[in-house]
């Protein structure tokens, strides 16, 4: 396994609790926004000695506020995370994967990815945007022996909700939270069937399932009040 991230800490914890139950595990601080980031990774793996069998793209990241009132910079680096950087990896470990009939890809959606989110425009935005990507691969994907498969859980008790921000609206609040552990097994298990999308819990399906059928007025109002922060 090859861990990325930027802080070094976290990579090196998780990679002496997975060698530790026998797994090998190898870390490599990388910012995936970064000029370059897929080649990084490409040569890590190389010089491992390792093939990219199953991609998870799970680094994410959100920032709570107006879209007018926040920095662009900021927000487009939302898209380049969330986004651009997990379709990149995509495309780079998908021909691998087809010629070897196996493998795939775990994307980490959001259920925000079903809906608009005033207030969060920018990471609502990315979401569906993976959305949209991950279920189009898919399709194309099921044919050749590779699964590609969308988590959408809805709040889930990590820092991401103070980092964005998003700890604050009433939205977040309001949600019970889920455990990461619970999120993270429930999206493997899903992978490993071979499912397009997976919930982890009845509420994220709920939610995603719902809003899209309200009428879109009413559920920008409604969000615009639950995202603001309190
Ligand atoms: N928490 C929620 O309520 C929630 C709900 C639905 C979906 N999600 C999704 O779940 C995924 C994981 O989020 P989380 O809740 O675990 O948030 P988190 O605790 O903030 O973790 C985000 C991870 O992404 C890494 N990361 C952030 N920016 C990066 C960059 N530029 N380059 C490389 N790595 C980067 C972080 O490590 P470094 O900072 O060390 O780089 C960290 O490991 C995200 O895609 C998020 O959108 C979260």
């Amino acid at each position: 396994m090859l861990l990325v991230a930027r802080g070094m800490a976290a990579l090196t914890a998780l990679a002496e609790e997975l060698t530790a139950t026998g797994g090998e595990a190898h870390t490599l601080s990388l910012d995936l926004t970064a000029p370059g980031a897929v080649a990084a990774i490409g040569a890590a793996l190389l010089r491992h000695g390792l093939v990219c069998d199953v991609l998870v793209n799970n680094a994410g990241q959100g920032l709570v506020g107006a879209a007018a009132d926040l920095s662009a910079a900021d927000q487009l680096g939302i898209l380049d995370l969330n986004l651009r950087a997990a379709v990149a990896l995509a495309l780079a470990a998908l021909p691998g994967m087809r010629q070897r009939r196996q493998g795939g890809i775990l994307n980490v959606g959001s259920i925000a990815g079903f809906m608009p989110g005033p207030g969060m425009a920018l990471y609502y935005a990315s979401k569906a945007g993976l959305r949209s990507f991950s279920e189009a691969l898919w399709q194309e994907a099921r044919g050749h022996g590779v699964v590609v498969t969308l988590l959408c859980p809805g709040p889930v008790r990590t820092p991401f909700l103070e980092r964005s921000g998003a700890g604050k609206a009433r939205i977040f609040r309001m949600l019970p939270k889920a455990k990461a552990q619970r999120v993270a097994i429930r999206g493997w298990a899903g992978f490993r069937r071979g499912k397009r999308l997976v919930f982890p819990d009845r509420l994220s399906w709920l939610i995603a399932r719902v809003a899209p059928l309200l009428p879109r007025r009413l559920l920008l109002g409604l969000l615009a009040r639950l995202q603001q922060q309190r």
